[in-house]
């Protein structure tokens, strides 16, 4: 088989489109993660940037834009909750990707350690603390121990290239 060789290119504002479209080969799962606000309300957006650190201890990381508007709920609040979308939750996705949506008045949840909203379905649950906060650009990565985490399955929801997919089979 031949492959062509692809242009090389280096990241600039005008090229920023590109750059998202080529940062979006990378596919991933997709989770929602929420907090509770200064003012005890439930907070939560759909993430794809959550990733695996470290097993011992056990640390997590995710991304979060500065714009959002749950951004003073993530980086203030000590805790948040992770959940890893099944392949039937793409709705759940949508509506937790919808800025300022009213999005707890639209799915199950109830209220799980320190106060922290937690959806009754996804195919893993992790409960985390914030331990660091790290300065990246235009988001900032958020560094979490977790402290529980739970497993109930089931296929995971994919995101490739902005589309969502399911897993093909094996
Ligand atoms: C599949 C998918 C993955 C996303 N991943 C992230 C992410 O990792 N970090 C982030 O800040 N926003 C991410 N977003 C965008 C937020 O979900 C979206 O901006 C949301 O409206 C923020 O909510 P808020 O502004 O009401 O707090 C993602 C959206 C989608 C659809």
């Amino acid at each position: 088989m031949t492959t062509e060789r692809s242009p090389i290119i280096t990241p600039s504002a005008q090229q920023s489109r590109l750059l998202r479209d080529t940062l979006g080969q990378f596919a991933t799962g997709v989770t929602v993660i929420t907090t509770q606000d200064s003012e005890g309300q439930p907070a939560g957006m759909t993430v794809n940037s959550f990733n695996s650190v470290s097993l011992d201890p056990a640390l997590v990381l995710w991304s979060i834009d500065k714009q959002s508007l749950g951004y003073e709920a993530f980086t203030t609040r000590e805790h948040f909750a992770v959940h890893v979308l099944r392949a039937d939750q793409q709705h759940v996705s949508n509506l937790f990707a919808g800025r300022g949506a009213d999005k707890f008045g639209q799915v199950h949840w109830f209220e799980g350690p320190n106060g922290i909203p937690r959806l009754d379905e996804c195919a893993a649950y992790f409960h985390c603390r914030r331990v660091q906060c790290i300065e990246g650009g235009d988001h900032t990565i958020l560094l979490g121990e977790v402290l529980e985490f739970a497993s109930p399955g089931g296929e995971p929801l994919l995101f490739h290239r902005g589309r969502y997919r399911a897993l093909a089979g094996d």
